[in-house]
């Protein structure tokens, strides 16, 4: 049966609502705070939460207005509850919950690496599991093993920083702006990859885990080697993606390898990287393994990828109490405890 759903994603800097029906998305909209954290090099929580508020009824209104469909037709509101910034979940599960109320709607909360993960369902109508999942966004790094929709099985994770974390703080480093990743994909394009040797954060006792916070020093010791004017900007921040992108690739791969997932999925923020794209698109050719990547913009915080999450919970008969409270720190494979 097709459910449709209104999503709320607020977890950090972007206030975002959705209708989706099962995986086609009906309408969306998405309000960035880019500018108002720019200033800071950093998502600044009591800014981003006070922002929120402002935006959530008017990307709400552009969303159903876009999407033409009456609240009949809706058959349940799914908000991101977990993970995230504490006062920026507040505000997408106030909303939601008081939607909820107000249209007698169930309510689905939903865990935004869920989302994440179904982002690659809404770019796939097709594509069902088993796969491999590379999560990497501004605050998670994990390879997850989903051999069924709900049961998730983390293979390795970041022992540190995330990836995208990263790319924001050697941003910083090298004083490209915020966010890190797409400033530091700019000034990667005019360099040379192999310039400067980096490591790669292998953990010998866990060779699918990721750490970054070694490589995150290295650029800055490798900083601190150059005038501030003769800094080689372009090269290193080629050097530093091609680290990254090598060492996600390469311990997807062996995941893949290790479970026999012959598809796999890169989802998330740093997904959206086109190095990390093509190398990983070229490895896992070479092994007879298809990738399947969201578009740039599902790649990103937003909340069609909770809806489609929402709409697989709704259908398995999982809700939320009206009495949901948002978490900031939630494991993946705990998610069943916002369903009770
Ligand atoms: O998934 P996302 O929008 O938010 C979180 O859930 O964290 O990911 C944001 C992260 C930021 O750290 C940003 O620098 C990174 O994704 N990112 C990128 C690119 N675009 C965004 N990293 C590398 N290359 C990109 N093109
Ligand atoms: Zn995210």
């Amino acid at each position: 049966m097709a459910l449709t759903v209104l999503a709320l994603e607020s977890s950090c800097d972007e206030t975002a609502a959705a209708v989706v029906r099962n995986r086609q998305i009906l309408g969306q909209a998405i309000a960035s705070q880019i500018g108002l954290h720019g200033p800071w090099g950093g998502v600044v929580p009591e800014l981003a939460a006070r922002e929120h508020v402002t935006a959530v009824n008017r990307v709400l209104a552009e969303t159903l207005a876009q999407a033409q469909i009456p609240w009949a037709a809706i058959d349940g509101i799914a908000v991101t509850a977990a993970p995230g910034l504490i006062g920026s979940l507040l505000v997408g599960v106030s909303a939601a919950k008081t939607l909820a109320l107000i249209h007698h709607k169930p309510l689905i909360g939903v865990h935004h690496l869920e989302g994440h993960l179904c982002s690659v369902l809404l770019t796939d109508p097709q594509l069902d599991p088993p796969f491999l999942c590379l999560l990497v966004s501004g605050g998670h790094s994990s390879l997850v093993w989903v051999p069924a929709f709900g049961t998730y099985q983390i293979l390795g994770q970041t022992r540190d920083d995330a990836a995208g974390e990263a790319f924001d703080k050697v941003a910083r480093l090298l004083g490209l702006g915020y966010p890190g990743g797409p400033a530091i994909e700019r000034a990667a394009r005019e360099g040379n990859p192999y310039a400067y040797p980096l490591p790669p954060g292998r953990i010998a006792e866990a060779p699918l885990d990721f750490s970054f916070s070694g490589l995150k020093t290295a650029v800055r010791r490798l900083c601190e080697k150059f005038p501030p004017e003769a800094l080689p900007v372009a090269d290193i921040a080629a050097s530093f993606q091609h680290t990254v992108a090598e060492a996600l690739v390469q311990r997807t791969l062996r995941g893949a390898e290790q479970v026999g997932a012959t598809t796999i999925a890169a989802v998330g923020g740093v997904a959206a990287n086109t190095h990390l794209r093509s190398r990983l698109q070229a490895e896992a050719a070479a092994q007879g393994r298809r990738v399947v990547f969201p578009p740039l913009s599902l790649c990103t915080d937003n909340a069609a990828m909770i809806g489609c999450a929402g709409a697989l919970r709704l259908a398995r008969g999982q809700i939320s109490p009206l009495s949901l409270a948002p978490l900031s720190r939630l494991n993946l494979t705990d998610s069943d405890q916002l369903y009770r």
